[in-house]
């Protein structure tokens, strides 16, 4: 039922996010297809995939907002085609293919980044059937959520912890920064889009914060443990660039039982709701025993 729900769902966006591209005419065709080359290469569409389930949590409206489920790909791909780069992780495979820079150049991998991010608040504005004031209160949730307070900030202090020792809040900030930002982001937007009330919108934000924790918490583990070709990018990504990850600041078990412990408390944050929430539950469990 959840995997086939989710397959569902990852057919519904891809159809729209094609769509949504196209809808704007690009001054050059090279740079559309690099954008297109990076946001059609499959992954597993996390971020529009919860955006719905919480708004399916709170009323089963989540196919509604595929426009801004839309926009959040657009931005975490533009996330990854730069977090690729040389400059960043240097990294030559991402969603089983070679990346945005190996294909089309450096520069080109930059400005296929920079206009997806820029797409992404263009393609919200386009989500129908909502209140101005609603969509507002969404924009300024993403936008916050992909600058320097969110998933750049975390970025940043990702690369300024290459090779130094720093301790776990720090890399817990990092962690709720560079990814789990982007992911309560999601979670809020459908959430506020469906019009949650407080008490339920403060708990699908608790959720939210230990997903994105218990998810980059895997992520740092299948970097040493995973296969690269179920993965679809290189392991040891991370022992290259000398990162500081859950792995290397604890130990593989530990950081197994912080994924499991976050994996926990995303399930309490959800106690209040019923089976309308049972898709968000077994989304974050599956979390930790994924391969890709
Ligand atoms: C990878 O994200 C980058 C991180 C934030 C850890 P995903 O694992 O969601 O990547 P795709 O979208 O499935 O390729
Ligand atoms: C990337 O974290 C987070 C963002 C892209 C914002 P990682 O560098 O660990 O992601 P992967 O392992 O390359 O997918
Ligand atoms: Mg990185
Ligand atoms: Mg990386
Ligand atoms: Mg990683």
């Amino acid at each position: 039922m959840f995997k086939k729900l989710w397959r569902q769902r990852v057919e519904l966006v891809e159809a729209d996010l094609i769509r949504e591209l196209h809808r704007t005419k690009s001054l050059d065709e090279k740079l559309l297809q690099a954008m297109e080359y990076s946001l059609m290469a499959g992954g597993k569409r996390l971020r529009p995939i919860l955006l719905m389930a919480a708004a399916d949590a709170v009323n089963g409206s989540g196919e509604k907002f595929i426009t801004v489920a839309d926009a959040l790909e657009m931005i975490h791909t533009y996330s990854l085609i730069h977090d690729d780069l040389p400059a960043m992780d240097d990294d030559d495979y991402r969603r089983g293919k070679l990346t945005n820079h190996k294909v089309f150049g450096e520069a080109m991998a930059i400005l296929a980044g920079d206009a997806l991010l820029t797409l992404a608040f263009e393609v919200v504005l386009r989500q129908r059937d909502v209140a101005p004031e609603i969509l507002l209160t969404v924009l300024r949730e993403i936008g916050t959520a992909a600058g320097m307070s969110g998933m750049v900030g975390g970025q940043v202090i990702d690369l300024r912890s290459e090779g130094v020792k720093i301790d776990l809040t720090t890399l817990k900030r990092m962690h709720m920064g560079k990814t789990g930002a982007l992911f309560k982001a999601a979670i809020r937007s459908g959430a506020i889009l469906a019009c949650a009330s407080e008490k339920n919108l403060d708990a699908l934000t608790r959720y939210a914060e230990n997903f994105g924790l218990a998810f980059q918490i895997t992520d740092d583990i299948l970097d040493v443990t995973g296969n690269a070709a179920i993965l679809g990018k290189a392991i040891g990504s991370d022992a290259k660039n000398f990162k500081s990850t859950y792995v290397t600041l604890t130990s593989l078990d530990e950081a197994k039982n912080y994924a499991q412990a976050a994996v926990n408390e995303a399930l309490l944050a959800l106690k209040n709701f019923g089976t309308e929430a049972d898709f968000l539950r077994e989304l974050v469990q599956y979390l930790i025993t994924r391969e890709k």
